[in-house]
């Protein structure tokens, strides 16, 4: 069956089987290898990508369910060459230790800003309960969120900067890959 959908603001219509899961049609038949693919049981969340701007496990989704949709995934959250402030707060607060469950969680937290521009500790943390960090960095993934939030909205103060640890360059630069979703 031919499918068509849009994804990071490009229409694309391919031919695909109908059982296809939209996770797989990402990673396999777009190579948007950002968005990870985990348990497929729809319990570790690092799968999460927007459809229609909210965020669904996509191996919960069969592709075909997508087609006439917009999806957004962890590679459309850069816009115009400029990383969204989820994303630096990934990179500053060190949100990410092997960065598995990463995309999910920056594709879940970006949709928590949009409608909660400020939200509590408490809020972040029920709003990422469907995820998991087998890394267990959920204090570095919360202050993340916080900082991200600040940032945008112009409030950041240095007491909200985060504790530095000297990192070495290429734990650094697999930082930076991480947050842009151009790992695998
Ligand atoms: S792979 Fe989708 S929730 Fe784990
Ligand atoms: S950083 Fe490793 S799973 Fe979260």
């Amino acid at each position: 069956m031919q499918v068509t959908m849009t994804v990071n603001d490009e229409e694309i219509t391919r031919e695909i089987e109908g059982r296809l899961l939209l996770v797989h049609f990402l990673r396999d038949h777009l190579q948007l290898t950002g968005t990870h693919w985990g348990c497929d049981t729809s319990n570790c969340g690092t799968c999460v990508v927007w459809l229609d701007g909210e965020p669904v496990k996509s191996c919960t989704v069969l592709a075909a369910m997508a087609g006439g949709h917009e999806v957004r995934t962890v590679e459309g959250l850069e816009q115009n060459g400029e990383l969204d402030p989820i994303q630096r707060g990934f990179m500053e607060c060190h949100g990410l230790q092997c960065g598995f469950c990463t995309p999910g969680m920056m594709m879940t937290s970006r949709a928590l800003l949009d409608r909660n521009p400020d939200p509590s500790d408490e809020e972040i943390r029920e709003a990422i309960s469907g995820q998991i960090c087998r890394c267990t960095g959920y204090a570095t993934i919360v202050r993340s969120i916080r900082w991200a939030a600040a940032e945008q909205a112009g409030t950041r103060t240095t007491a909200e900067e985060p504790e530095r640890t000297v990192a070495p360059a290429d734990r650094h630069q697999q930082s930076v890959a991480s947050a842009q979703g151009s790992t695998s």
